[in-house]
This record gives structure tokens, sequence and C-alpha cells, in this order.
């Protein structure tokens, strides 16, 4: 039912989208051509891409508690890295905008809900090595495997918090000055998505962003974006169909883009 939801919406979006012609924002124009659309090849790119074929080929098996909406495709507890790899990670176009974004942005405090192997996570921090970067996986397990991954790439500016979004976010949010760049990245349900981003707008200013995936994952996520678009303190919103940026910057007149990407 979810696969027939996604791909209406999928359909919708692929014929509504519009590339940089259809934009008269100066913001949203040049954040297009130099952000979305930068074809630039970054020399981190090529490191976090070997890794993450290098993961695509570990068989070891890890015990997973599934604390999210949970898997189209699996509901057992025992996994393979190469199988969290191939159906977790964000794929590289996504993850390497996440870096692009960061690199325009540099925002110093980013946050990640969702660490998984820590693709997404060593794309964001290998974009600004002076942000600090927490990334929340309430599965163990995962989490140190992804904390070998941030190993092997020598990354130093990620902090790890280990437990339920819900249980742990609100004292991480305490800790963090700010909330400067913000990736929900897990647990797509629509009351549990919504909890986070109001607990995270807390610490957001003018300059913040927030990407949100999956969000037309399910009929509750569309649900979830949808208020996301409409709340008051939102100005700019861009969706990419599986990504959506959101913007909370006071000058911009309040504006919903869907783009080609
Ligand atoms: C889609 S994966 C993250 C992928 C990663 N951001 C990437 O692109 O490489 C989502 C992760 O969130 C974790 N997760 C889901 N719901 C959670 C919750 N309520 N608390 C903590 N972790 C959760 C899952 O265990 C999973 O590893």
């Amino acid at each position: 039912m979810k696969k027939v939801f996604s791909a209406f919406y999928y359909l919708r979006y692929r014929l509504t989208a519009t590339n940089t012609h259809g934009v008269h924002s100066p913001f949203v124009f040049d954040l297009l051509n130099t952000v979305v659309y930068n074809k630039v090849d970054y020399y981190a790119f090529s490191e976090i891409e070997a890794l993450r074929l290098q993961l695509l080929q570990n068989q070891t098996s890890l015990t997973c508690i599934d604390l999210g909406a949970g898997s189209r495709t699996s509901t057992g507890s025992a996994r393979s890295i190469m199988y969290i790899t191939r159906y977790a990670a964000k794929p590289a176009k996504y993850a390497q905008l996440l870096f692009r974004l960061v690199n325009h942005f540099q925002p110093g405090h980013i946050l990640e809900l969702g660490t998984s192997m820590g693709i997404s996570t060593c794309y964001m921090a290998k974009a600004n090595n002076q942000a600090t970067v927490i990334t929340i996986e309430g599965c163990p397990e995962i989490a140190q495997a992804a904390e070998q991954n941030f190993k092997k790439l020598d990354i130093k500016n990620i902090q790890q918090v280990i437990g339920n979004f819900d249980d742990v976010l609100p004292e991480v949010l305490k800790q963090t000055p700010k909330t400067d760049f913000v990736f929900f990245d897990g647990n797509h349900r629509k009351e549990a998505t919504l909890n986070y981003f109001s607990q995270c707008l807390n610490k957001a200013d003018e300059q913040s962003v927030f990407v949100f995936d999956d969000i037309y994952w399910s009929p509750q996520m569309k649900e979830a974006w949808d208020e996301i678009k409409n709340h008051p303190r939102v100005t700019v919103t861009i969706e990419l169909f599986f990504i959506g940026i959101v913007f909370f910057r006071k000058e911009q007149v309040k504006q919903h883009f869907v783009i080609r990407f």
C-alpha cells in the first residue's frame, strides 16, 4: 500500500517539478545553481563511497532493534551490515547534497536523527570539520559499527548518542546551543516526526536549515511534511521528493518549491 502511495506521489512530482527556470526567488535560484545542481566532485566523496562499497560487501550480522516506523523489506532482528547499508543509507546523490548544503551554509551545530552505518554522518562531518556533529542511533550494535566507520575515515568531529530519540533528544538539545542544521532520518511516523521537529525548532534561528528524509514514504509522513510546510516559522521549503529542505529566513516570502533533482 505504501509503495502505491509513494508511486502516485512520485509520478505527480515528476510531472510538476521544475528546475531553475521556474524559480523567481533569488535565494532559491542561487541555492539551486550553487548547491543543488553543483557537480563538483569533492575529495571526501570518493573516500566515503569507498567505505560504502566495503560495507556493501560486509556480511557480518548485527542484532538490530527496530525503534522506527519499521522497514518495508525486513522485520527480523538479525541483519547484515551489507543489508543495512543497502536499505538504510542515503544514496550518494542525496548524501552528497547534504555535504554541499553543509559546505555552503557552514553550520556550527549539526544534529542527525538516525545514524545507521554513518554514511550521511560522514558526509556532513567532512563538509565542515569545524562543526560539531551529534548523531543519534537507537540500536547499540549499529552505533558501534558506525563508530568503526568514523575511525576508518579519521573523522574527529562526530559525537555519537545511543538511545531512542524519544528519550535522548530532550537531553541532547539541552546540551546543544543551537540547531543550525538538522537531518531527520529515522522513525518515519507522523507524531514522532512533528514532535522531533518542534523540539529542534526551540533551538533554531533564522539561519537554521532542517532536512527531512522520506517525506512521501507513507501517508503519515506526507501529513507530517504538510504540517511542517504550513508551520508559521517556516518560510521557504524545497521539495526534492525523497527529501524536503526547510528554511526559516524571515526576509523570504513563504513559498514552497518542488524542484527536479
Ligand atoms: C534510515 S536509517 C539512517 C540512515 C543514515 N542517516 C544514512 O543516510 O546513512 C534510520 C536509523 O534510525 C534509527 N532509528 C529509527 N527510529 C529510531 C528511534 N526512535 N530512536 C533512535 N534511533 C532510531 C534506526 O535504527 C536506523 O539505523
